[in-house]
């Protein structure tokens, strides 16, 4: 329960894409702060996004899961397991966590940490040796959320503006 609110949890569908189109502006809306220099997306983009949500809902080696209060999509995750790579390693699979997002007045209730463990409980399933994702350096409240599911910082990404 989340005040008083009950929130449930279900595998998306394709019937599902418009929420999560609504969640993804919401993901992109709440980094634009961070980086306004690199999210910056091309015309038609949302239709692009959309593919790619629809190939993941599709995938069985992916998982894609809503939060709901009611019939109101309050937030998900999305993950898919692929082959480690590079291959030298003794590793085979990775699973990468591509997008967790909780709307505001749920955060902090124990919504992300649920999506978090059904998206982990997926990978251990298919056998992946790891679990990344990316998060923005400046995004304190999700670094510190990562690192309370158990993730510790690996490659540290680096960028240089060159146009
Ligand atoms: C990052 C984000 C997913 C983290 O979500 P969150 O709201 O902090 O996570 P949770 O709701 O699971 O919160 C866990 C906290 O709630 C507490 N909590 C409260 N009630 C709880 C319950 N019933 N069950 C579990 N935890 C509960 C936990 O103790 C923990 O608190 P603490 O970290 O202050 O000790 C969320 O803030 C978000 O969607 N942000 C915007 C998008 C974003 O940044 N996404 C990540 C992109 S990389």
């Amino acid at each position: 329960m989340t005040g008083g609110q009950q929130v449930t949890y279900r595998k998306a569908t394709l019937k599902d894409l418009d929420a999560l189109m609504d969640l993804w502006d919401g993901l992109m809306e709440y980094h634009l702060d961070f980086f306004p220099e690199i999210y910056q997306f091309r015309k038609g983009h949302e239709k692009k996004q959309q593919k790619w949500f629809s190939k993941n809902i599709r995938s069985k080696n992916s998982f894609v899961m809503l939060a709901e209060v009611g019939d109101t999509a309050v937030g998900f995750v999305m993950l898919f397991v692929e082959k480690f790579m590079p291959s030298i390693y003794i590793w085979k699979k990775s699973a990468v966590l591509s997008d967790l997002f909780v709307c505001e007045g749920y955060r902090g209730t124990g919504v992300a940490k649920k999506l978090y463990k059904s998206a982990r409980a997926f990978a251990k399933r298919k056998g992946a040796d790891f679990l990344q994702l990316r998060a923005d350096s400046k995004n304190l409240r999700a670094n510190k959320f990562y690192d309370k599911m158990g993730t510790f910082d690996y490659m540290i990404t680096k960028m240089e503006r060159l146009k």
